[in-house]
């Protein structure tokens, strides 16, 4: 099974352009299908033959079982690289799907904010981390359910970010305090960064709510929701329970469908800057 070792070096990596793409799944609401999404589009763009580092940023560590890591097989953690004690290739491990590596995490994360606190560079452990690694498209984090220290490390590492959001009565809740988070990075620490788009996930279009939640997101993000819309699938929650991707899982059911559509429409964002609009 799957064992600690360098990531895999690639004549390839950073192809079609544009250098590496490194997009964080954030919103700090919690349950809205940021690991599921991350998950998902890591093992999609595998499968569309980009090499793919999946980077679990949350205590829970559920992007690291859900991609078939146990807790035990995990020698050496995100937190471990966060705090400096590891280089970043020394804990990134392979997955037994194509062209996916993670780094992964466990609880130990849930005291690196506070171990962190009084370091200058806080804020940039993960892009110095990340910045040493080669031979990688693309690089996909999840995101705790928080705007502390842990998302704004992933912020200020990406190239982009997409908020995954569900149609539910308050989706829209939270969002102006995800959005001055947002700018708060760009500003401090790093102005390249993109809000790619949100992510409709649990989408339920027998609901009249759902209906009206899609109306209003479309109002608050003109042009800024992904055209694929992820249904509400009970093969996704399965597929996570049996610590593998939807689109490895079922590629038949309409979750993976969905999933896979979404990570066309990302590869065919590459490179082109989406225009501009609230969060840039
Ligand atoms: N499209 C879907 N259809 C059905 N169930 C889903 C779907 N997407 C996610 N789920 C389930 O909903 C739950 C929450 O999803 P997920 O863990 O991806 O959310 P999250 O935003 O990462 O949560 P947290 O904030 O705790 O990190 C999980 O049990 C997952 O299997
Ligand atoms: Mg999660």
């Amino acid at each position: 099974m799957a064992s600690q070792s360098n990531p895999p070096e690639s004549k390839h990596g950073n192809a079609g352009g544009g250098g590496m793409q490194i997009i964080s799944f954030a919103n700090q609401k919690g349950g809205v299908g940021k690991t599921t999404s991350a998950i998902n589009c890591a093992a999609g763009l595998g499968m569309r033959r980009q090499k793919t580092l999946l980077v679990d940023m949350d205590p829970q560590g559920n992007a690291t079982g859900g991609v078939g890591i146990s807790k035990k097989q995990v020698r050496i953690s995100i937190y471990d690289v966060l705090i400096g004690r590891y280089e970043a290739a020394e804990a990134v491990m392979p997955t037994s799907y194509e062209n996916l590596s993670i780094l992964p995490s466990n609880i130990n994360l849930a005291g690196c904010e506070l171990e962190l606190v009084d370091t200058s560079d806080r804020a940039h452990r993960l892009k110095n981390a990340l910045d040493t690694l080669r031979g990688f498209d693309y690089i996909i984090i999840d995101c705790p359910p928080s705007l502390g220290l842990l998302t704004i490390n992933a912020l200020a590492a990406s190239t982009g970010l997409i908020v995954p959001m569900q149609c539910e009565y308050f989706a829209m809740e939270g969002l102006s305090q995800l959005v001055m988070t947002m700018r708060k990075v760009k500003n401090q620490y790093n102005p390249a960064l993109m809000m790619l788009g949100v992510l409709v996930t649990v989408y339920d279009g027998r609901l009249t709510l759902s209906l009206q939640v899609m109306d209003e997101l479309k109002k608050f993000f003109p042009n800024r929701i992904f055209k694929s819309v992820i249904p509400r699938n009970v093969r996704i929650s399965e597929a996570q329970s049996y610590g593998q991707p939807v689109i490895q899982f079922d590629r038949a059911c309409k979750g993976a469908e969905k999933y896979l559509a979404f990570v066309d429409e990302l590869l065919a964002m590459r490179g082109a800057a989406p225009a501009g609009g609230m969060f840039n």
